[in-house]
């Protein structure tokens, strides 16, 4: 069999969601069904599985055995680890959610954003399993190498987390004992010129973290309504200049289609002059990227569904990185802390069937100023924690 030296990602599983069908582990797929190729992170991960005593192992070994056959499935990892990977992501507040999540061994942890590895490496270092997920295949191929010593405990599938429950469902697993979830984009995500997501260089205009995303910037900015393009702008970017900037764009398109980060950063540039220190253009990409990869309506369904992905004790760790999702996130987790609601036209409070959690963090945790100097990043990051209470029988 052929070793690949690292896991190029067309071996990785790719767990976009599709509509589920009945069944998923099928060697084929039936229309509109499930694809679900298992890389061999996942089969690092049954052994483990099988210990858990979750339903659905059964399904899980019989799937990964009847591929091991096939000599068209995935690959074995190399056996060696690689330590010359180039620098991808600092992870951030890493002192503040292993103290949160208190991984140790036999704990479960569900990471739903890879990225670099960092937090994850920091759980399995503690002696947990890990299950985690990126969109981003990029991402998944260098946390995969990275983890690679800790294979046995370690298993990464690509997709969205908006759909984490799907996925995570068919394949047995249950609960956890922790989840974490750091939001956004990483440093490598940020410095990638092909990827569009800084005006600082030139690169096609895309600020897609998925590339198998169903549009870029540049399909919005060409196609979309003056009026459009001026929500996105407020809503996502609070840009006070939304109009301005939206008229700007549609004008500047009306000669030929915006493709390139530089072309859009001079378009705003020209319609909203550099008055500060901030470049013009910085809260139009932000609104941008959230649009492009609806971050916010992934961020919702996310938590929709995260806390009942807990054991009785587990904890929930939310890092972002904006208000917009710090708002959202801190919403949440209020919502399942209360107890019981109450509405005016109520005559009395009522009990809230979603009330689940124990808050553990009052106020986002931020960055120490040690932090926030050695990764200036780390300044915008916001942590917060909730506990699920005890499960009723
Ligand atoms: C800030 S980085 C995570 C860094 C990571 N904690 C580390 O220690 O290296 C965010 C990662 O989440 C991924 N991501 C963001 N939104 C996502 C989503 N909705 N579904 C899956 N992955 C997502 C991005 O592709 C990126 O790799």
């Amino acid at each position: 069999m052929h070793l690949p030296t690292a896991p190029a990602p067309t071996f990785l599983p790719d767990l976009r969601y599709r509509k589920p069908q009945a069944r998923m582990f099928g060697s084929r797929r039936t229309g509109g069904g499930w694809l679900l190729p298992l890389g061999w992170s996942q089969m690092a991960m049954w052994p483990w599985l099988g210990c858990a005593g979750n339903e659905g192992t059964d399904d899980v070994r019989r799937a990964l055995n009847s591929r091991r056959g096939t000599g068209s499935g995935p690959q074995e990892p190399p056996s060696s680890p690689d330590d010359d990977l180039p620098f991808y992501h600092v992870p951030v507040l890493l002192k503040e959610v292993i103290h949160f999540l208190r991984p140790g061994p036999g704990g479960l942890f569900f990471d739903a954003t890879l990225g670099g590895g960092g937090h994850s490496e920091a759980l399995l270092q503690a002696g947990a399993s890990v299950v985690a997920m990126d969109q981003d295949p990029v991402a998944i191929a260098h946390a995969s190498t990275r983890l690679r010593a800790h294979a046995e405990r370690f298993s990464v599938l690509r997709g969205n987390f908006r759909h984490f429950e799907e996925v995570l469902g068919e394949i047995g697993v249950k609960q956890f004992d922790g989840i974490l979830a750091d939001i956004g984009v990483s440093s490598k995500q940020l410095d990638d010129v092909s990827k569009g997501f800084s005006f600082m260089h030139d690169g096609p205009l895309d600020l897609r973290m998925d590339p198998d995303g169903p549009q870029t910037a540049a399909d919005l900015v060409n196609t979309l309504s003056e009026e459009d393009l001026v929500r996105i702008f407020f809503e996502y970017g609070e840009e006070p200049k939304a109009r301005r900037i939206a008229r700007g764009i549609v004008q500047a398109r009306a000669g030929k289609s915006i493709r390139t980060t530089l072309e859009l950063a001079q378009i705003i540039e020209k319609a909203s002059p550099r008055t500060g220190k901030r470049h013009p253009a910085t809260l139009v990409f932000q609104a941008l990227r959230i649009a492009v990869n609806d971050e916010l309506g992934a961020l919702q369904d996310f938590l929709k569904v995260a806390p009942k992905w807990l054991k009785a004790g587990g904890r929930l760790a939310l890092i972002s990185f904006h208000s917009l999702e710090d708002r959202i996130v801190k919403r949440s987790f209020q919502h399942y802390a209360t107890a019981n609601l109450d509405r005016p036209e109520w005559p009395a409070p009522r009990p809230n069937p979603d009330f689940c959690l124990h808050l553990l963090t009052r106020k986002p945790v931020e960055a120490t100023p040690e932090e926030t100097q050695q990764n200036p990043r780390a300044r915008s990051a916001r942590l917060r924690v909730a506990e699920r209470l005890p499960i009723p029988s």
